[in-house]
């Protein structure tokens, strides 16, 4: 290469006007004859090659040019003489150029033959491309660096067009659905979707189109294996610089470890439930075995009567008859407590289905109301007519009832005689009902009703402490709340609330 300022000779081909025309010209250019011999290069070409004009003229062209080019170019040339075939002349393409310093650099080349007079040669055109070379380079490194991140990132994505179909699968991707990604390509991302969810998660990437907030929700995928994978997506849109959505990137998050945990939690839940159930029935016996007792002892007093009846030989059928039927009544009755109880007591699964509150209510009072009525306290029961249905665990919310009901019978024990519990249920507009149940106890101190929904928290010498804590997580399972308050007597008021079916 020419050092700086040093000026290098410039071609001279056929008098100083074209010389002066060439050396005008920024790109390199090289004339040559048809054996391949230079007959003049530019100013420019000069600069590049590092050469002077006497060094090169005269001399085989191949000397600007590296292996292989340099073994070749004598026979190719010799080749287009002879067929007039060409390969670059009149085309061009990128080769590799040389420098006197022997370095070598790709250039665009462009060759042309021209014909003046006796005169026949060609005309070579350079064009320096090692910038433009090193930027699709660069170009190439980071979309290789890219797809690497792509392919090797821990979290499964897929790419999608903007209508949702798959375009590209990481492995992650492929490992977590169990299948190859040219099984995915062209599919949309929502058939992977399991069906019960397919549509909710439709109008998302519908939405997510329209809007480009980007969206996450918990998805059921079905794998190609025909497992379900709980997952969570994560989906947003890239746009191009005129904010054209251009993509659809999709994060699938594995949550099957904490799917599973979360369904042993609830499993734990309902057993302590269970539990917790057998032991506010258990302190519940006397009253219930009253409640069971009373139509035995009716049984016993209508068979007497009625074999007193038939001793006497003047039998009555239609009195008779009669007896029988109230000793059936009284067996319903019965049976209808011990059916009550085993609901109550069975271990079972928890169940939603439509809920009827009054029936509820009705149900529980008959378990509490002799224990009330034996210490002289009353049961007030006051239910809204037509109350909305509540979708839910018929036995969970019953246990609740209990539950409160035992912790108010607990705090008025050491009250005067003259006391009540009051259950209520109203409707709070379309969407919810109330069940609020209220003493005449002593109500609550302010460090304990700081403390109320703790699990373990009792002010009792005999408490657990379990029993809020357990009402409070069934409610919120049913999507309801349970709350304290003080009512008007200075008692504990605890209102459960839970939805109206239909919302
Ligand atoms: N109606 C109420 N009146 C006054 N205090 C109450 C009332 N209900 C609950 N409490 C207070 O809240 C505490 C916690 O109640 P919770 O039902 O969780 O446990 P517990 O009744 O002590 O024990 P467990 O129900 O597990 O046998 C009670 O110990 C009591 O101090
Ligand atoms: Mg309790």
């Amino acid at each position: 290469m020419p050092r700086r300022g040093e000026k290098p000779q410039s071609a001279r081909v056929s008098g100083d006007r074209l010389g002066a025309l060439l050396d005008a010209a920024v790109d390199p250019i090289v004339l040559i004859d048809t054996r391949g011999r230079i007959t003049g290069l530019n100013r420019a070409a000069a600069a590049v090659f590092g050469y002077n004009e006497a060094e090169v003229l005269g001399q085989n062209v191949a000397m600007l040019m590296p292996a292989p080019y340099r073994e070749e170019h004598d026979a190719y040339l010799a080749r287009y003489m002879d067929t007039a075939r060409p390969r670059i002349i009149g085309i061009g393409r990128e080769v590799v150029a040389r420098r006197k310093d022997g370095s070598t650099f790709p250039i665009d080349l462009s060759v042309g033959e021209f014909l003046s007079g006796e005169e026949r040669g060609f005309v070579g055109i350079l064009r320096d491309i090692t910038l433009r070379k090193q930027q699709e380079a660069e170009i190439r490194k980071t979309s290789e660096e890219l797809r690497l991140i792509f392919e090797n990132t821990p979290t499964a994505i897929t790419i999608t067009d903007v209508d949702g179909h798959v375009l590209d699968a990481n492995r992650a991707c492929q490992a977590l659905l169990e299948c190859n990604v040219a099984e995915l390509k062209g599919g949309r991302h929502t058939d992977l979707v399991m069906e019960e969810d397919r549509e909710a998660v439709r109008a998302e990437f519908v939405a997510l189109r329209e809007t480009g907030n980007r969206f996450s929700r918990e998805v059921r995928y079905r794998t190609r294996d025909g497992h379900v994978l709980y997952a969570m997506l994560h989906a947003g849109v890239a746009r191009d610089a005129g904010g054209e959505a251009l993509l659809m990137i999709c994060e699938i998050v594995d949550r099957s470890q904490l799917f599973e945990a979360t369904r042993e939690a609830e499993e734990l839940r309902t057993r302590l439930a269970h539990v917790s159930r057998l032991g506010t029935l258990g302190e519940m016996v006397s009253g219930i075995a009253h409640e069971v007792n009373q139509p035995l002892t009716a049984i016993a007093n209508y068979a007497s009567a009625a074999r007193r009846l038939v001793l006497s030989g003047d039998t009555d059928a239609e009195e008779l008859a009669s007896i029988n039927d109230k000793i059936a009544v009284q067996a319903e009755r019965a049976g209808q407590v011990i059916r009550g109880l085993r609901s109550m007591t069975r271990r079972r699964e928890a169940v939603r289905e439509s809920l009827d509150c009054s029936a509820l209510i009705g149900e529980v009072s008959k378990l509490i109301e002799f224990e009330l009525r034996a210490r002289g306290w009353r049961l007030l029961i006051s239910l809204e007519p037509k109350l909305p249905e509540v979708l839910g665990d018929g036995v969970q919310i019953q246990q609740v009832l209990l539950n409160l009901v035992r912790n108010a019978i607990e705090a008025m024990n050491e009250r005067a005689s003259d006391d009540f519990v009051t259950i209520t249920a109203s409707a709070l507009g379309s969407a919810w009902v109330e069940i609020s149940v209220s003493d005449s106890g002593p109500g609550l101190a302010q460090e304990v009703e700081e403390r109320l929904f703790e699990p373990f928290f009792s002010t009792k010498t005999q408490g657990m402490g379990l029993g809020l804590s357990i009402c409070k997580s069934i409610m919120s399972v049913h999507g309801g709340e349970l709350r304290y308050r003080r009512n008007l007597h200075g008692g504990a008021e605890f209102i459960m609330r839970l939805p109206a079916v239909g919302i």
